[in-house]
């Protein structure tokens, strides 16, 4: 395994250059095999785990809550100590069962911080949140609030680092000046979808109906590239398992850059006689800006094949392949 530092101060950490995502660990995933997986992801070398507060509320209509418990019950059961850093996020849990982050959100506000925080620490049974995550935004409180109460925990000793996910780069950046310019912590983490091939941004989602701001693009990358002591979490970089599958792509990724990305990502992976996920991920790993992919796993299998993308180097002419095809 190689490793990477996240944040900076006092609670910067090392962590392993891939990320587990225990999304869907005690909901689609048993009990008994998410126990595998962590296992030999640490066995491996990985100590970078990844849920949060409303995991997987999707999959039972609930809110979510079940991946945080049984991390919390492997960590208890195996007796897991600081050596771990465990990343949970809070502000998209739905505030009932039934709805949804898109109409129901529990939000930003300070008293939603304070206590989720402190509902993600009991079911992880950990002091202190390593690294907490704003996972979307809420324009209906003011900004100075999120960021005094996200400091607040981080003062208390509950919360280490803090990062931010889905929201537009300059709520990101307004957010970091309100921090700095109070001498508090601010987001240093930034967790965003991205992987090699490129979406579409114009596709209106549910929660962006000016078009997906949950991706890594160009204001994302340009903001790493002139702040680099951020970090870039990225979430979905297999596409959910569209590598293997290729029916399973978005359709916000039907437009045709996509064909010629995936015509030269097979022949790198011929080429190296690697997996095109394998491709995928080692093309993330050695990126120019600090990527940390954050993939998650259903079987054994899977986890092996991504942790040996690790040690997969591609060749310069091959990276440069890669980049310049769109
Ligand atoms: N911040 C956010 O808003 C956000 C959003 C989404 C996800 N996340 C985080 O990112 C993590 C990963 O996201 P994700 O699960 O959506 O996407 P992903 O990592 O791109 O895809 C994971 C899925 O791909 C398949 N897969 C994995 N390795 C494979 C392999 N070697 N060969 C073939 N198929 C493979 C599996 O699907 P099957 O089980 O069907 O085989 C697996 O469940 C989550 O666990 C979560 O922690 C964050």
């Amino acid at each position: 395994m190689r490793y990477r530092t996240i944040g900076t101060g006092p609670h910067s950490r090392r962590v392993s250059v891939i990320a587990l995502g225990a999304m869907l660990f005690g909901s689609v995933t048993d009990e008994k095999t998410a126990f595998t997986l962590l296992d030999r992801y640490v066995e491996a070398g990985g100590n970078f785990i990844d849920t949060s507060d409303n995991y997987a509320f999707w999959t039972d209509d609930g809110q979510g809550g079940q991946s945080e418990e049984l991390l919390g019950r492997w960590r208890r059961s195996r007796g897991v100590g600081d050596e771990l850093v465990f990343a949970t996020k809070l502000g998209a849990r739905p505030l009932a069962p039934g709805t949804s982050y898109t109409d129901n959100p529990e939000g930003l506000s300070a008293k939603v911080i304070r206590e989720s925080s402190e509902r993600s620490r009991e079911r992880l049974g950990l002091e202190r949140l390593d690294l907490l995550y704003a996972h979307i935004d809420d324009p209906t409180v003011p900004q100075r609030e999120t960021v005094e109460a996200f400091a607040g925990l981080v003062a208390e000793g509950a919360a280490g680092l803090l990062g931010v996910s889905n929201q537009a780069v300059w709520r990101v950046e307004r957010a970091r000046g309100l921090a700095a310019a109070a001498g508090l912590p601010g987001y240093e983490v930034l967790q965003y979808q991205h992987s090699y091939l490129r979406p579409r941004f114009d596709v209106p989602g549910d929660l962006f109906p000016d078009g997906s701001l949950g991706h890594a693009g160009a204001e994302l990358t340009t903001y790493l590239r002139t702040e680099p002591r951020l970090t870039l979490v990225a979430y979905s970089p297999l596409l959910g398992g569209a590598y293997a599958h290729p029916e399973r792509l978005p359709h916000d990724y039907d437009h045709p850059g996509t064909p010629a990305r995936l015509a030269v990502l097979r022949d790198v992976a011929r080429e190296t006689g690697a997996t095109p996920g394998q491709v995928a991920l080692a093309w993330q790993l050695g990126h120019e800006l600090p990527v940390v992919p954050l993939a998650g796993v259903s079987s054994p299998a899977q986890l092996e094949e991504n942790l040996a993308a690790v040690d997969l180097e591609l060749s310069p002419e091959q990276r440069a392949r890669m980049n310049a095809a769109y």
